[in-house]
């Protein structure tokens, strides 16, 4: 299989190169940058600003998918979310994705699948709320922005597959929301946040990429939640990544704090929701790490 990637230089994206390319897929894959970092003929780069449009949209139709994964960084502190920023998240998403929509529909050989990435901040502040992918959207920032990235994804929705994936908090070595937690983890000066009582919906990244390539096999097109089974508060994932480095995780950072520190961003780390993967757990999907101690075992193992 063909794949045409955007946003397959990332963290998420380039776990998904590496596990396409290992099973035989050939990827392209579209950077801002263009540089390869891959030294494989199975992966060819191509220069282009997805948000933008341009050139790399006639490359689309020589794919059999798209896996459409860009976007500017939602956290990134210290950077808030000025009116520019909130523009930025906005338009590297939903540009690029009406972008992606635009040139599966105009290919003469159309992609048979898209799946295109949307994130569980679609369904807002749910407290205790256990959530699947029935339950409708939120209103705040983060929630309007996933709705608006999945109605432009849903645009191709008459002529391909289009799976949304309403992913959660990815963990792995070397990136995501995991690498400064560690860094202050491992010097013993980690801790919960917040009241610490907000669920805390995560997946390691091997089960995110393998749930995304069942998702292009087996062809499920609507929302998905890509997140593991078993949900934990912020407590104790925080107890658990303690546990994990063998260091006390007892140093709580209070909501005001984070709120001086990210402004409206904050939000992204204290309201959140309790997201089940029911669909893929009803499709048959094996997690390969269901619990968050395991996981993090690995992953701070690796
Ligand atoms: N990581 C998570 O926990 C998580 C959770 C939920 C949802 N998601 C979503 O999944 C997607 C991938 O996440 P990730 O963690 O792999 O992200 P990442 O490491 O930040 O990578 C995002 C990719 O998007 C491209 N990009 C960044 N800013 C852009 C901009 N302004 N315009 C156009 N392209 C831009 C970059 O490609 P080039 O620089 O090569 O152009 C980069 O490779 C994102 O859309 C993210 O919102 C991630």
């Amino acid at each position: 299989m063909r794949v045409f990637i955007t946003g397959g230089t990332g963290f998420i994206g380039r776990a998904v190169v590496e596990a396409l390319t290992a099973r035989g897929d050939q990827c392209v894959v579209l950077s801002r940058g263009g540089a390869s970092v891959w030294p494989t003929l199975a992966v060819r780069m191509i220069q282009g600003d997805s948000a933008a449009g341009g050139p790399w949209q006639d490359d689309v139709g020589s794919c059999d998918a798209v896996i459409n994964l860009a976007g500017e960084k939602i956290v990134d502190p210290p950077k808030r979310w000025t009116r520019g920023r909130k523009k930025l998240l906005w338009d590297s998403r939903v540009f690029t994705t009406g972008h992606v929509t635009a040139a599966i529909r105009r290919a003469s050989t159309k992609p048979r699948v898209l799946l295109s990435g949307s994130a569980i901040g679609y369904y807002g502040n749910r407290g205790d709320d256990v959530v699947d992918e029935s339950r409708p959207a939120g209103s705040d920032f983060l929630a309007k922005l996933a709705t608006a990235w999945e109605h432009a994804a849903l645009e191709a929705q008459d002529i391909t597959r289009v799976t949304l994936l309403r992913t959660g908090i990815v963990l792995g070595a070397g990136g995501g929301a995991l690498e400064p937690l560690l860094r202050l983890f491992r010097l013993g000066l980690g801790g919960p946040w917040g009241d610490g009582l907000q669920w805390w919906s995560w997946i390691h990244r091997a089960d995110a990429v393998a749930l995304m390539l069942f998702a292009l096999d087996q062809g499920l097109p609507g929302p998905l939640n890509v997140t593991a089974p078993a949900p934990v508060t912020v407590n104790d994932f925080a107890a658990a990544l303690g546990k994990a480095v063998h260091r006390p995780a007892v140093f709580r950072a209070p909501r005001f704090a984070l709120e001086l520190g990210l402004g409206e961003g904050a939000s992204a780390l204290l309201d959140l929701q309790r997201v089940v993967p029911k669909r893929a757990l009803t499709e048959g999907f094996r997690f390969q790490y269901p619990e968050v101690p395991g996981a993090l075992r690995e992953i701070v193992g690796a």
